[in-house]
């Protein structure tokens, strides 16, 4: 048995409700949200999602307000990006600016990202990034820990050969999880080679809104790279 083999297959054990939510904000939940989020079932061709064609499909799990999300997305307009949050708040937020911006690379799942992985085609995404995913520090809670022997494995599964994999926290426990199962992983291999490849933000970073706390909080962030070994 495995050290994780305790975990039930789903991963979200956070709120879905904050504050109540202003009548515009309403109104993009109502009516935006239904026209962005992915089908039911098994997604057969993750490119089709998106009303032009695209290059490929990048997956951003846990989007909070959508801070890195959005800033993805106007970086990279030839991408199509799929975004994963179950808080219906932050979802409201994301989806103000998107419309305001007209950005329209994006579809969006309100659920559980472990739920969602298995229904999209083996090999079909170009990268994964996972940010400042729920800490869980107590161990009593660290089952509830989206990264698992069987998540890393949902991941090398939708990944493309060569795809990247992302995972930034300022937990530095959370960090050694994580690390320690990518190494144990035979689908991955672990990309950074000196601590400034782990210490320094990825290219083009922008600070989400819990890094921002973390670091006024005086924590210090990783920010991990994978990629998915050639199949
Ligand atoms: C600590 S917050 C970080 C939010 C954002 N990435 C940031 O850096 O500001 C973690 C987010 O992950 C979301 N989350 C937790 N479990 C999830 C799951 N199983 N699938 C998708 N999102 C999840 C939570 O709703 C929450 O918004």
């Amino acid at each position: 048995m495995t050290h994780d083999a305790d975990q039930d297959e789903r991963a979200f054990f956070g709120r879905r409700k904050g504050k109540a939510l202003r009548d515009g904000q309403s109104l993009l939940i109502e009516e935006t949200l239904p026209r962005l989020r992915l089908p039911e079932g098994e997604i057969a061709d993750p490119k089709a999602l998106f009303p032009r064609p695209v290059e490929a499909v990048r997956l951003e799990i846990g989007f909070g307000g959508g801070e890195h999300l959005l800033m993805r997305m106007r970086e990279s307009p030839e991408i199509g990006f799929i975004g994963v949050e179950p808080f219906i708040n932050g979802m409201a937020k994301f989806l103000a600016v998107a419309a305001r911006e007209g950005l329209d690379n994006i579809r969006v799942w309100d659920g559980d990202a472990a739920l969602l992985l298995p229904r999209l085609p083996a090999g079909s995404l170009d990268a994964i990034d996972l940010l400042y995913p729920d800490p869980w520090p107590k161990r009593r809670q660290r089952k509830r820990r989206f990264v698992s022997e069987r998540t890393l494995g949902l991941f090398a599964r939708a990944l493309r050969s060569g795809g990247r994999f992302r995972f930034a926290s300022d937990i530095d426990d959370y960090v050694g999880w994580t690390l320690s199962r990518l190494l144990a992983s035979p689908d991955f291999d672990w990309v950074d080679e000196r601590p400034d490849d782990w210490r320094k933000p990825y290219p083009g970073w922008i600070r989400t809104r819990y890094e921002a706390k973390a670091i006024k909080a005086g924590r210090a962030p990783s920010y991990l790279s994978a990629l998915r070994r050639a199949f």
